[in-house]
């Protein structure tokens, strides 16, 4: 855990309020895990505000190590932040918590997202996929398609020389983080069916339950719960083999270093941090009903 003042390298709003930010952060860059993530001053507000750290892009010139930011504007916080411009300098103290984990006999990954719960996700398929015998799907679901991560296809880049102030130009309002590791399998869903399947990610879930080794999920409350329901009833024996999958939990958080006691959430294993003992648990660990994100 480290505290540093880091260079903004691009910033775009690539969904309505959803915004991608990338930063020169190489110590975060070089030392994080797929799952922690990173808390940043946000102007004077002493509460600094929690971020998953989304993407991480290793340079040749290792001071240029970045790393991604996928955040909706929620607040004065997150406002102010969307309003940084390329070449402004933020304070970010990280990486924090505890992340994913990656069992080494495991080699079919499911990764299941909710809306911006994408965010940890994404770096997750990244360091899957960064080494040999993983096979990544990543089903995304959201309301309507305008509401889907707008993945291209080109292969992550840096910005190479970011200019104070410069904005991303007509047409390119994509920044180039934006695209999915290679190798990735995506399946996006919608409720409405403008994109994918007209479901939700839970209706589909159970089509990827026999071939994945291990599920990973982010997303809203609601979609854990329906998950944690599909693993009860897996376990009395119903058809729907829901297998044990390790959840990712947005709280609001304090200090984000253990030191406040206001992320504490109630599980089997007793009263846990999500900031220090999180943001990553086992979802049949959790007391649903207890919860209130
Ligand atoms: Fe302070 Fe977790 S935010 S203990």
């Amino acid at each position: 855990m480290k505290q540093s003042l880091c260079t903004i390298t691009s910033n775009a709003e690539i969904m309505p309020g959803v915004y991608l930010m990338g930063i020169e952060a190489p110590d975060v860059a070089t030392s994080a895990q797929p799952g922690q993530f990173i808390t940043v001053r946000c102007e004077d507000f002493i509460l600094r505000r929690p971020f998953s750290i989304h993407q991480i892009v290793i340079a040749s010139e290792a001071k240029q190590s970045q790393v991604a930011l996928l955040f909706r504007i929620v607040g004065k916080g997150t406002l102010w932040l969307s309003q940084r411009q390329i070449g402004d300098k933020i304070d970010i103290l990280g990486p924090l918590g505890k992340g994913f984990s990656i069992q080494s006999s495991s080699r079919n990954l499911l990764l299941v997202a909710g809306g911006i719960g994408i965010a940890p996700l994404v770096f997750l398929a990244q360091r899957a996929l960064s080494s040999e015998g993983h096979s990544v799907t990543l089903i995304h679901g959201a309301s309507t398609a305008a509401q889907l991560y707008p993945f291209s296809s080109s292969p992550l880049t840096l910005n190479p020389s970011p200019s104070k102030g410069a904005c991303p130009r007509e047409g390119e309002k994509q920044s180039n983080l934006l695209s999915l590791p290679s190798g990735v399998q995506f399946i996006p869903v919608t409720e409405d069916g403008t994109m994918g399947q007209k479901a939700m990610v839970t209706n589909i879930l159970p089509d990827f339950l026999t071939w994945a080794d291990q599920v990973y999920a982010c997303g809203p409350v609601n979609m854990y719960r329906a998950m944690a329901r599909m693993l009860a009833t897996s376990l009395e024996g119903n058809k729907v083999k829901m297998k044990k999958c390790q959840v990712s939990l947005e709280v609001r958080m304090g200090c984000g270093i253990g030191a406040c006691y206001g992320c504490t959430i109630e599980t089997k294993k007793g009263l846990k941090k999500v900031c220090r003992d999180g943001p990553v648990f086992e979802l049949d660990d959790i007391m649903w009903e207890e919860v209130r994100i």
